[in-house]
This record gives structure tokens, sequence and C-alpha cells, in this order.
């Protein structure tokens, strides 16, 4: 069986040996601090750093490798959602969302000219469609959407188009690109005395104020503003109860048919796919990412691989699975990211609910911060201002996310029954219960038993086992943590806590 790899790897043998940035092991002074080195907040630094600003990124890991790295390196402006956006927010705000997207694909591709980086940037279309019946009016739904923009769209199917299709879009002059090459080319371009890039640094705290402070392990960081580039806010943020988080698993097998270059989504009511191929020195790829899972809610999370198996072997006959990976979608109640000034904060800012389009809602989130702190007019920051409040937009997608933190939180500590240490196999993890707490326990492929606490450090959900990617999946707002109890990703500052075992 094909390995599986936390971010990046399909794009990773392109740029190793690239550069790599030391941990913050001191204090530092800056005006903004922008935590997160995936391409929002190196996009903010950017920005920031031309207009004059001196800006720190502190990184938990190395830069691109988190989110931006466990993408499918697709741009486009189109979303699948335009149809849902225009009947919640009306056409003002979709259009204000295209032009945003617009503005974002393009400073992508200028960044690419500018500093000739070698990501395979390349234009491409974008294909939108269903293959049966009953799902073509969701496509047709769309179609009307993008039109009433402006923007134009092919309604015919194109001669060879390799899929059987009731409907389809096809948009033009989109993207793809390595993202991970991007970004790190994008940090190497600015990178220095007005931009220090700290790489293996984890934010074990925030404070907003005047002035804000960051703080890691090593080091604190006094700034003028804070950006959150972390794909989530951390810390707790009003966001977290307005988002439905959830896992999305993908892979990179060997190609062994034609297909045009193209950004090709079916969406069938049962089947949903992203679809693009990608060609580096070691061969080229089919790249495939499968619908969505609620993180922490799927029981066995390896089908989801087994179905993109699956699928790719009936209809491009190839079982030849090199990569395996997954990444977090968080998806807002209204449809419509958070970006901006953070509610009820002074000088700190977020960029969050980009569902599976963190590359061109990220880099639009950048320009869109970046022109709030240096006071230049953008006319799209309203529409994604993290302070709005749209009810009848959002108000059926809250309570349910609500409930199901509350449903969580009451049936993984009142009912479940824990399971006995004895029982969990090699792979598994299971909730125990150990001198009356609760604990997460797994046991690894050569039969080590870890322990580590169940309770979530963010809000006191209780984590669930992740078997696929062998991780302790918080619930409630999509934390995750390793098997050892280490932070992978989410809102959570802190580790799981070590379980005593004496
Ligand atoms: Fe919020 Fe776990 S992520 S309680």
């Amino acid at each position: 069986m094909s390995k599986y790899y936390a971010n990046g790897a399909v794009w990773g043998s392109a740029t190793s040996g690239s550069e790599s940035y030391e941990p913050l092991m001191r204090g530092d002074r800056v005006d903004v601090a922008i935590i997160g080195g995936g391409i929002t907040g190196i996009t903010a630094a950017f920005n920031l750093v031309k207009r004059g600003l001196k800006v720190a990124v502190i990184e938990a890991g190395k830069v691109g490798m988190g989110s931006t790295g466990s993408s499918t390196g697709n741009l486009y402006v189109p979303t699948g959602k335009f149809h849902t956006i225009l009947s919640k927010h009306g056409q003002k705000t979709l259009d204000e969302v295209i032009r945003s997207r617009s503005s974002a694909l393009e400073f992508i591709a200028d960044r690419v000219a500018e500093f000739s980086i070698n990501c395979s940037f390349h234009r491409v279309p974008w294909y939108y469609f269903a293959t049966k019946e009953k799902d073509a009016r969701e496509i047709d739904k769309e179609r009307d959407a993008i039109k009433s923009s402006g923007m134009e769209t092919i309604d015919n199917v194109p001669s060879g188009f390799p899929f059987p299709v009731k409907s389809v879009i096809k948009v033009e002059n989109q993207a793809q690109f390595n993202p991970l090459q991007y970004v790190k080319k994008l940090a190497a371009s600015i990178a220095g005395e007005n931009c220090r890039i700290y790489e293996n640094s984890r934010v074990t705290a925030v404070t907003d104020g005047d002035p804000c402070l960051v703080e890691t392990h090593m080091g604190v960081i006094t700034a003028g503003k804070v950006i959150h580039a972390t794909h989530t806010p951390k810390g707790i943020y009003a966001v977290h109860a307005m988002m439905e988080v959830y896992r999305e698993y993908a892979v990179a097998a060997r190609l062994n048919v034609q297909l045009e270059p193209g950004i090709y989504w079916l969406n069938d009511e049962n089947e949903k796919y992203s679809i693009r191929t990608y060609t580096n020195e070691t061969g080229s790829y089919l790249i495939v990412l499968d619908d969505k899972h609620k993180t922490g809610h799927k029981e066995d999370t390896t089908t989801s691989f087994a179905k993109i198996g699956d699928y790719i072997k009936s209809v491009f006959n190839t079982e030849d699975i090199i990569y395996r990976w997954a990444a977090q979608n968080y998806s807002p109640a209204d449809n419509l990211p958070y970006i901006g000034t953070s509610p009820l904060q002074k000088n700190t800012y977020i960029a969050t609910g980009f569902e599976a389009d963190g590359l061109v809602y990220g880099t639009a989130a950048a320009m869109i911060i970046s022109d709030i702190i240096t006071g230049r007019l953008n006319s799209s920051s309203a529409v994604y201002d993290p302070k709005r409040f749209t009810p009848a937009a959002s108000a059926k997608k809250t309570l349910k996310e609500n409930l199901d933190v509350i449903t969580h939180l009451v049936n993984d500590y009142v009912i479940k029954e824990p399971a006995k240490l004895s029982s969990i196999m090699r792979g598994e993890g299971r909730i125990v219960e150990i001198k009356g707490k609760m604990a997460a326990a797994s046991r690894d492929d050569s039969g080590n038993l870890q322990i580590v606490s169940a309770v979530c450090p963010h809000l006191g959900c209780q984590v669930h086992w992740n078997i696929a990617e062998k991780s302790w999946d918080c619930p409630c707002h999509g934390s995750r943590f390793a098997a050892d109890g280490s932070f992978l990703e989410g809102p959570a500052f802190s580790d799981l806590e070590k379980f005593p075992q004496e």
C-alpha cells in the first residue's frame, strides 16, 4: 500500500534542498506579526513589506508545508457555490466575490512572472459537471449564477471530454501550479531584515493589545498588529461556532491515460471528486480529492481512501497510488469566508472559512488584510467582514454546528462505554478509562501503546481516533493531535496532556 504523507509530498520532490529558516530563539519587535507561513501568511508578509512595514512570520513547521502543501494546486475563480451565494447574499456580494477571487488569481500569476518562479504555473480550463440526469440541475443553477455576473462559460460538451456528462460548465483561463514551490519562492523573495521568518516555532499564546504579544516556547514577538493566517484562528473565537470542519482525502496515482490538463470537478450526488493531472521530474500523476467528512465524526476514515482507489481504478485504469494525504476544510455558515478585523479585538486580524479553497481565498484574504492594515480602500472587505451578522444566511448551519458540539460533549462523556486497553489492536485508537479519567490510547504498528489525555485543550471536547491518519481529531472545532498527543493543527494552542502511567 502507498505511504500516507501528512502534507505536501506530491509537491515536495520539486523543492528538496530549498530555503529553510531558524526558529524564534529570542524576542523580536515588528509592526505586524503573522502566525502561519502558508500562502495567506506569506502573501500578507509580501504586501506589507513592499509597503514599508516590518513583519515577522511565525510558522509552526516549515513554510508552505501546512494546508498550502496539502492542497491540490488548483486556482479558479468559480467555486461551485456561486448560486448559493447569489440566493443568500445577492448579486452585489457575488460580484465582489468574483472580483476579489479574480484579483487573487492574477496576483499569483503576476508574482510567478515577476520572480520567474519555477512552479509549473499554467493556464487551464475549469470544468464543473454531472454525469447523471438528476444531478444536472445543480450544474445548471451554477451556470446561471456564473453568467449573472458576466463571466463567460462554454456550455457545450467539449470534444474529447473524458467523462460522460449530462451537464457541464467550462470556464477558460483558470490555472494550476505547484503551491509549495510558489510559496517558498515568494517567501525567499522577502526574507531579510524587514521580514524575519521563523520556522519550527509553534505559537503558544497570543495577546491582543497595544502592543500585541505572540509567544512561542523560545521567545516573544511584540507587534503592533497580529494576523492569524493559520487556516483557523488560534485560541477562542466566535467564528469557531460559525464553521463546520471537514477532512478531505487525496491521492496521487501514476497516470496511465491521456488527460488534457484541466480542473475537473465531478458533482454527482454520491460522487464528488476534484481531478487534475500533475507532471514533474518523477513522472505524471493523477491527483484526485474525494468529498469531505466532518473531522472527528467518521468511524472508519480508511474508507475515504478506498473509495478514491475504486473510482480511479474504474475510470482511469490505475491502481498505482504513490501518495495519500488529507487536508482540513473550514466551511462557513453563510458560505463566505471570515476575513478582516477580529470582532471584540483591537489589533488582531483573522482569515478563515475558505472551505476547500485556501489558495485563492488565502491570497484574497492576504490582499484584503494588507489593505486594511495600511489604510487602503478594498471594496471586497465588507463582504468578508468577520463582524457581519447574517442570520437568514447562516442560522440553520450555525444551529446545527452548535448542536453538534453539545451532542459530542454529552454523548462522548456521558453515554459511551470506554474500551479496554487489551482490546486495542495495532493501528487502532480507543477511548479508555484509567483511574476514573478518560484517556486516548492507541497502539502503533509495532504493538507499542501510547496513552494521552482524551480531553481537547481547546474547549474540552473528547478527541476521536482517525485510523487513516493515525491521529486524534476533535469533533468540535477540528484541532488534531498525533498519537503521542503532539499538536498538529487547529485552534488549540497546546498538545494533549501526557497521561500519567505509573
Ligand atoms: Fe475546540 Fe477541540 S477544537 S474543543
